[in-house]
């Protein structure tokens, strides 16, 4: 699936985590450079997301003990080593043919937490399987954990049985993505479509579907029918929390009158996300989404577990995050073009590389561990000046219901 086109250049070499894009540029097929970078319609809420983390500035403190560092967060009951995790990303077999396996590898032998996807191109008891195997030879002492990211099939019965084969598996928590009641206009694919349509002499070419997986949807992110579920709706919430019996966290939260729903309704955790900007055009970054709570409802980090991915490419950005509140940070493409380029290696890189800059942050901030980190580190003046507020039409607008 993956046709390699050239060597990428030396493991070595990468020193950022946007390294690993430019490697995997090198690397990768057309189709599966496409299906990874791309993102709705002219990019904007991808750009955002990428934009806003250099909005937010430190404010150090200095001459504070930092000998030692404690970079561990207490996640959904379980510790994590490190506050970021490796965020769902479907069909990874385009990226490597060691597909998700490869990456939970390089993820546990890093004792990094990795949400795995429902368009995964292996089996979800493969992918556990090379997570255990992997437990198995560091004698059980990895502290990751697998979660599951849950596209709800539309037919109940079909979504009963893939929960209850997850829960079998071993995973730990559900991820219900909750922002895909379509799928957003991938411009670069559409193009893509369109060019192969043209040089098959007018005829659609349909993408191979992940053959391990009954549930993956097609490669290169093309839905099949019935995966993404207009009619979702927080009702829903019940009969999937009874069946799964675990924590449960919502997926493309991207309000702060949702958060509160979310808490109405009883889930462990919400993640702001706008789908790495591959889903609604014009989309809040998701660090703006964590300003809008921190600043309207901020009880909200007492009653569930916050957590926001997009954009992040530098391990001091999770902290910008966790002084506003959040848990923890996800991160998607850099480990996808980690894999692409490198394989496992790749994937352990990538953590090695976001964590150096964690720790460097962490003292020159001045706290040996993420329980000290607050607002009062950080300047968000520049996006707090264009965040939403309910007011901002007048008395209309307080309609919002906050
Ligand atoms: C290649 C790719 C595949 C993705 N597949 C899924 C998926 O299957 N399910 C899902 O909920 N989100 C999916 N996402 C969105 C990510 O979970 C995440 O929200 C986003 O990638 C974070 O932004 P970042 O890539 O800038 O770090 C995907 C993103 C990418 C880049």
């Amino acid at each position: 699936m993956a046709a390699i086109k050239k060597a990428p250049a030396c493991l070595d070499l990468c020193v950022t985590a946007d390294d690993f894009e430019a490697a995997a540029k090198e690397t990768l097929s057309e189709k599966s450079w496409v299906y990874a970078s791309s993102s709705a319609s002219s990019g904007l809420s991808h750009q955002s997301n990428l934009d806003d983390w250099s909005r937010i500035n430190f404010r150090p403190r200095i001459m504070k003990k930092v000998n030692t560092l404690d970079t561990s967060r207490d996640v959904l009951g379980k510790k994590s080593k490190l506050p970021f995790f490796i965020t769902a990303m479907g069909t990874l077999g385009s990226a490597h043919p060691g597909a998700e396996p490869a990456l939970v590898t390089g993820a546990t032998r890093k004792g990094i937490n990795a949400v795995i996807s429902t368009a995964t191109s292996k089996s979800p008891e493969t992918i556990m399987e090379a997570h255990l195997s992997e437990q198995k030879k560091v004698n059980n002492r990895s502290p990751t954990r697998l979660d599951f990211q849950l596209y709800v099939p539309t037919d109940r019965t079909k979504a009963k049985t893939l929960i209850q084969r997850i829960k079998v598996a071993g995973y730990h928590s559900l991820w219900i993505t909750v922002d895909s009641s379509t799928q957003g206009k991938r411009t670069a694919d559409r193009y893509l479509q369109a060019q192969e349509k043209l040089d098959e002499g007018g005829i659609e070419v349909v993408r191979e579907a992940a053959a391990e997986n009954d549930f993956g949807p097609a490669f290169g992110g093309r839905p099949t029918a019935g995966y993404l579920h207009p009619g979702l709706t927080w009702e829903d919430i019940a009969w999937i929390s009874e069946e799964w019996g675990g924590p449960i966290v919502l997926k493309g939260i991207q309000s702060v009158e949702d958060v509160k729903l979310a808490v109405q309704y009883g889930v462990q955790g919400v993640l702001l996300s706008n789908h790495g900007g591959r889903q609604i055009h014009s989309a809040p970054s998701a660090l703006m989404t964590l300003l809008e709570i921190r600043s309207y409802y901020p009880e909200a980090f007492d009653k569930l577990e916050v957590f926001v991915d997009g954009g992040l490419r530098d391990g001091a950005d999770v902290l910008k995050a966790l002084c506003l509140g959040a848990t923890a940070v996800g991160v998607g493409r850099p480990y996808f073009y980690a894999l692409a380029a490198y394989g496992t290696d790749g994937v352990e890189k990538c953590t090695e590389i976001l964590t150096e800059e964690l720790e460097i942050c962490m003292k020159m901030l001045g706290v040996s561990s993420l329980d000290q980190l607050h607002p009062g580190l950080i300047n968000a003046s520049r996006l707090l000046n264009e965040m939403w507020r309910p007011d901002s039409f007048g008395p209309s607008s307080l309609k919002a219901k906050l």
